[in-house]
């Protein structure tokens, strides 16, 4: 089967010559024309259209560049460009501008052939790329209903672009608008919160969050309330965006669960432009679907409001091993999968990651609610005695005493996250029966060595399930199914220089897609993937994000709030009926 990412740049060569291919012959302003309209379309919204337009938004419309254009003619600006030199790499500064992807591929497009690269002369072209041609900085909800009529209308691309995080580039989209949510800042806690209109449900304490709430904001207004929750770990992901709408994992999940599963309630505005509440007494249908349906699918979400929980104890533990041979160091790997089920009955999570330039694995965990330094020493000891037996190992073994979780958060969210890779995933959530069976460790450890040694591939662990996560089965949501069997979320990534051109680009996609996912997937063929951290081609999507089951259920709720499809990204709920780049129905 053809990636499709091969397929863009394919149809790119046969049929739209750059240059011509923004005009599309099926576009058209009529609500169900085939194509979204683009910039070059007769369509498209004159300045006078943009300009009232503009107004009903309050002044908030901005025409959105990619982030390196002031280091590019005709738009060249010393200033400008030193400073986006500067901080080029950084989240934060990233997340900052609309036209700012975490992810630098996702401001190119291989279908008009444009790239804004910072590292590429001044006198090469700045393309637009995938990067939205005007973003709405929205502040409230009403601009955000104006905007969604606004698409509706003039039959827009519409997307929704957060942090820019996506790793799946689903908030970014050639030729459309953009609603940014980044200004909306909002944290609001309440010790006694009862989701609308739930009468007979008890009062519980919770924090509201507007949709730009980014993490390490949230972490640091928990702190302040002695409380925690549970959200990601990492600086700018947003929490009430695609995080938690896709899953959002954490290490304290096994604790208490998956981000969605302690969702109360969200406010969005829907397709028809109304603001509605969702939660498990109105529109319970919505809010099961955004608990886990991924996000950019059902309306932009205004606010979420999430379960808080006192700040507990934690104790962090870390350890490096560097096997320096080979088999050993497997062997190593190996053992140390085996031995994930004991952390997780501990009440272990954390991450590790496996380094093939070194033979290393680094692992740090957390210990939520645990107090007592000496057992979870106890637990590694076996471990670690293991990898010092090794001829010429080294072997780092650092723990903290217990702390507040919140001081932990702080530990770990040193500095920024450093992005702006050009860079695709591939994923797997692997089951616990899987790691406890008697060739599991075994049968990973030969996928290591297949996908590995030859690209320094980095291995990330993720061990965020289990616990509560695996207890949580029952709750009805529309999360992978495969989180309440899985014990880890396994990840790769397969990365290039910006001087890659789109054909190369493709070849490694397609590998990814057709020859190293399906590795990994074969491993365990029942379990699927977490959206949000996956390959953005893999095949078969509907059942590996979801499950068929949740799948239809999802097509029907969208059926029911989006029938025109307004909002749309790849590979979202419904994108079958799309092309790669959501812009013209097949
Ligand atoms: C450095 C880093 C660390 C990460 N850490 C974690 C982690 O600890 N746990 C975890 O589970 N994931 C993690 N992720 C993955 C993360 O869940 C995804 O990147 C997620 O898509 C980010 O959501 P966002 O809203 O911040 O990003 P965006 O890219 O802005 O948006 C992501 C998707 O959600 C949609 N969306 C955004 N806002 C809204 C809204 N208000 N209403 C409707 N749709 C919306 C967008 O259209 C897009 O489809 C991490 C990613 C990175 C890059
Ligand atoms: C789009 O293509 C049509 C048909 O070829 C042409 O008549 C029209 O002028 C084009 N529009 C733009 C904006 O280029
Ligand atoms: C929208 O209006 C504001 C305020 O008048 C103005 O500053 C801004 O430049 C306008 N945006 C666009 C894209 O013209
Ligand atoms: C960019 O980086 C420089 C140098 O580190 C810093 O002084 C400046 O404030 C940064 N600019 C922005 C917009 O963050
Ligand atoms: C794409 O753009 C690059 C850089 O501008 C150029 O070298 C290359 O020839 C272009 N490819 C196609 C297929 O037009
Ligand atoms: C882990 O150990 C290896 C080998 O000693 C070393 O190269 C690496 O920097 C260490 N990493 C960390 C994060 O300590
Ligand atoms: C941990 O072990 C040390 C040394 O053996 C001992 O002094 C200490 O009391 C133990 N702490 C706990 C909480 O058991
Ligand atoms: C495809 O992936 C395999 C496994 O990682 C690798 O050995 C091979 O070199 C890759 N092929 C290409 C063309 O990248």
């Amino acid at each position: 089967m053809k990636s499709l990412i091969l397929s863009i740049a394919f149809s790119a060569i046969l049929f739209f010559p750059p240059g011509l291919a923004t005009n599309d012959s099926g576009s058209g302003s009529g609500r169900y024309s085939r194509c979204r309209c683009l910039p070059a379309d007769s369509c498209w919204p004159k300045p006078s259209e943009w300009a009232s337009f503009n107004a009903s938004v309050s002044g908030s419309l901005i025409a959105v560049k990619p982030v390196a254009s002031p280091c590019h003619d005709p738009a060249f600006d010393q200033a400008a460009c030193e400073d986006a030199k500067a901080n080029y790499t950084l989240s934060v500064w990233r997340g900052s501008f609309p036209g700012g992807y975490q992810q630098v591929n996702f401001e190119t497009s291989a279908v008009t052939n444009e790239t804004c690269y910072i590292d590429t002369p001044r006198s090469s072209p700045c393309g637009q790329g995938n990067v939205p041609v005007y973003a709405v900085a929205a502040t409230s909800p009403t601009q955000i209903q104006n905007a969604v009529g606004f698409a509706r209308d003039k039959n827009l691309r519409l997307v929704i672009k957060n942090s820019g995080h996506d790793y799946l580039g689903r908030s970014a989209g050639r030729g459309s608008l953009q609603i940014w949510t980044h200004n909306m800042n909002n944290i609001e806690f309440s010790g006694n919160f009862t989701p609308e209109g739930c009468k007979w449900k008890k009062s519980e304490e919770a924090v509201t969050i507007g949709a730009g709430v980014q993490l390490k904001l949230l972490y640091s207004a928990l702190k302040d309330k002695g409380k925690t929750a549970v959200i990601g770990l990492a600086n700018t992901v947003g929490a009430a965006g695609g995080y938690i709408q896709g899953g959002g994992h954490s290490p304290l999940g096994p604790w208490k669960g998956m981000a969605s599963d302690n969702a109360y309630q969200f406010t969005i505005v829907t397709a028809d432009g109304k603001h509605v509440t969702a939660n498990e007494c109105q529109n319970s249908d919505l809010f099961w679907a955004l608990r886990g349906g991924g996000g950019g699918t059902f309306g932009v979400v205004t606010s979420a409001t999430i379960r808080t929980f006192p700040d507990s104890t934690a104790i962090v533990s870390n350890f490096n091993a560097t096997i320096p041979d080979r088999d050993q160091f497997y062997s190593f790997i190996a053992d140390f999968h085996g031995f994930l089920p004991k952390l997780s009955d501990a009440g272990g999570s954390g991450y590790y990651y496996i380094f093939y330039e070194t033979n290393s694995i680094i692992v740090g965990a957390f210990f939520v609610g645990q107090s007592n330094p000496n057992a979870t020493e106890a637990l590694f000891a076996p471990l670690l005695q293991k990898a010092r037996g090794y001829p010429n190992s080294q072997v780092d073994w650092t723990q903290l005493p217990s702390f507040p979780i919140s001081v932990g958060i702080d530990m770990s969210l040193t500095g920024t996250d450093v992005t702006a890779s050009n860079s695709l995933l591939s994923s797997r959530l692997i089951s616990r029966k899987f790691l406890e069976s008697a060739d599991g460790p075994k049968k990973l450890c030969d996928v290591f060595k297949t996908l590995g040694p030859n690209q320094n591939t980095v291995f990330i662990g993720h061990i965020v399930a289990g616990g509560q996560v695996a207890r949580n089965e029952c709750l009805d949501s529309a999360i992978n199914p495969s989180w309440r069997k899985a014990l880890i979320h396994l990840v790769f990534a397969r990365g290039w220089e910006t001087s890659t051109p789109f054909q190369e680009q493709a070849i490694i996609a397609r590998n990814m897609t057709d020859v190293e996912t399906p590795i990994l997937a074969a491993l365990e063929p029942d379990m699927g993937a977490y959206m949000n951290e996956a390959d953005l081609n893999e095949r078969r999507w509907q059942e590996v994000f979801w499950g068929e089951e949740i799948y239809d259920r999802l097509l029907s709720i969208k059926a029911k709030w989006d029938a025109e499809e307004l909002f749309m990204c790849k590979p979202c709920v419904g994108s079958e009926n799309w092309d790669a780049e959501s812009i013209c129905r097949k």
